[in-house]
């Protein structure tokens, strides 16, 4: 077996384990990011679209951001349509100026990865039998598989940063991790299309038939999702039925959504999940890995980038001065994000999907939650601050 050292071992390269290495590179710390598929599939898998403030200005302080600053499109505002009509939620308006922008998971992690790349910094694809030992001691380590030898990589911190289905999370022993979970039982169906998108802003619908969402990638890319069941398969999803769900769900009288061809398809489930803490030992988990939420908030991308910018400030203070003091308080600062954001997320999903077998009462409380947020100031500042970013927690 091949022994290599290096101080973090990362855990997956999505955008959680791209960016804290990146992070980490800029204060002198030297990071191995070992990812188990190829470059090509995590730069063609297409997830989260919407970015706070918050998250560009790290991504563009870090330098990780020009083409971000370029291409990302800034949105001031969200629409919610509800019996047959539309009501536009200032965001910018009602949250002090902060404002989303609109740009790729996709092309966030093709940056990345060309940075890691650019900066020299190792980044392993398409290693095997990824496995993390020694987790309750001070030389944590990692195993895995590598163009067909067997390596160990001594390590002072592991980040897992290995999603929802990856081994960090599993590797801790049982009775350490409290967990909270909800399934919900809807899913979305989720199409690119090559199509101008037919609003300026994204546009959250509840109707009749399910929830619906308009959102998009660029001037000449649409991005839609409709409710469907969470065990759909997308071949009961041709694209005829798509679009005529869309249309039914989307569309309003003088308006119609244009439709073009479909680039990509995909169904994702709806689920709720925490797990507390978010470390083990020398084992620090973040994003997906610790935490889920159903997109109708589109917070699950923000959170994993709030955790590792939390964990790289922490892992600086050990580094340098070793004060533990940051480390120790990780979990706890991160969890206080994790379930504002878990309740947003929550509370977005149950006031717009419909429940195959509703009752009238739960239909009406969903009417009166959105006639509700739409036109009191205040409660719509309540939607826009969650949904830009909450500065303080
Ligand atoms: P991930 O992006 O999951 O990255 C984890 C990485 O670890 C992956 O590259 C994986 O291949 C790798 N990995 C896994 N196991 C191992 C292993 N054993 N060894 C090495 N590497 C491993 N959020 C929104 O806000 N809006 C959306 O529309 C939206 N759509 C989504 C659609 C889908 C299908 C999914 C799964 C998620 C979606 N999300 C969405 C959530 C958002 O994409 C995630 O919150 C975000 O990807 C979290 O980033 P991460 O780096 O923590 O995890
Ligand atoms: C997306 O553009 O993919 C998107 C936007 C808003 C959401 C979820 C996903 O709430």
């Amino acid at each position: 077996m091949n022994t290599t050292r290096t101080q973090v071992a990362i855990v997956g390269a999505g955008p959680a384990g791209l960016t804290l290495a990146h992070l980490l590179h800029l204060e002198g710390i030297d990071s191995v990011v070992l990812e188990d598929r190829s470059r090509e599939y995590v730069e063609a898998r297409i997830r989260a679209g919407v970015l706070e403030q918050a998250i560009v200005d790290l991504l563009v302080e870090a330098g990780a951001g020009e083409r971000l600053q370029r291409e990302g499109l800034v949105h001031h505002g969200i629409e919610l349509q509800f019996a047959g009509e539309r009501h536009r939620i200032p965001l910018s308006d009602l949250a002090g100026g902060r404002a989303i922008v609109i740009y790729g998971q996709t092309e966030m992690v093709k940056d990345l990865i060309a940075l890691r790349l650019a900066t020299g910094g190792p980044l392993l694809f398409e290693v095997d039998n990824v496995s993390v030992h020694d987790l309750d001691t001070g030389r944590p380590v990692v195993r895995y598989r590598h163009d067909g030898r067997e390596e160990e990589l001594e390590c002072d911190v592991i980040a897992g940063c290995d999603g929802f289905h990856g081994i960090c999370r599993p590797s801790i022993p049982d009775g350490i991790l409290s967990e909270f979970s909800r399934e919900y039982p809807f899913g979305w169906l989720g199409i690119l299309a090559a199509v101008a998108p037919s609003s300026d802003e994204l546009v959250y619908a509840h109707n009749e038939r399910g929830f619906a969402l308009l959102s998009l990638r660029s001037p000449e890319l649409s991005r839609l999702y409709v409710q469907c069941r969470p065990d759909d398969d997308v071949s009961e999803w041709p694209d005829d039925r798509v679009w005529e769900e869309l249309q039914l769900r989307l569309g309003l009288d003088g308006w119609t959504l244009a439709e073009g061809p479909v680039l990509e398809k995909g169904v994702t489930g709806m689920r709720s999940y925490v797990c507390e803490p978010m470390r083990y030992g020398r084992l620090f988990i973040a994003g997906d890995a610790a935490h889920i939420v159903p997109p109708t908030g589109a917070k699950g991308l923000n959170l994993a980038l709030h955790d590792v910018r939390v964990l790289a400030e922490a892992l600086v203070d050990w580094f340098r001065s070793a004060n533990p003091v940051g480390l120790d308080a990780y979990s706890d600062t991160c969890l206080r994000r994790v379930w504002r954001a878990e309740h947003f997320s929550w509370w977005m999903t149950q006031m717009l999907h419909r429940p195959e077998e509703q009752d009238a009462f739960d239909l009406k409380l969903q009417l009166s939650q959105l006639r509700y947020v739409t036109s009191s100031p205040a409660a719509a500042t309540a939607l826009a601050e969650n949904y830009v970013g909450l500065t303080s927690l």
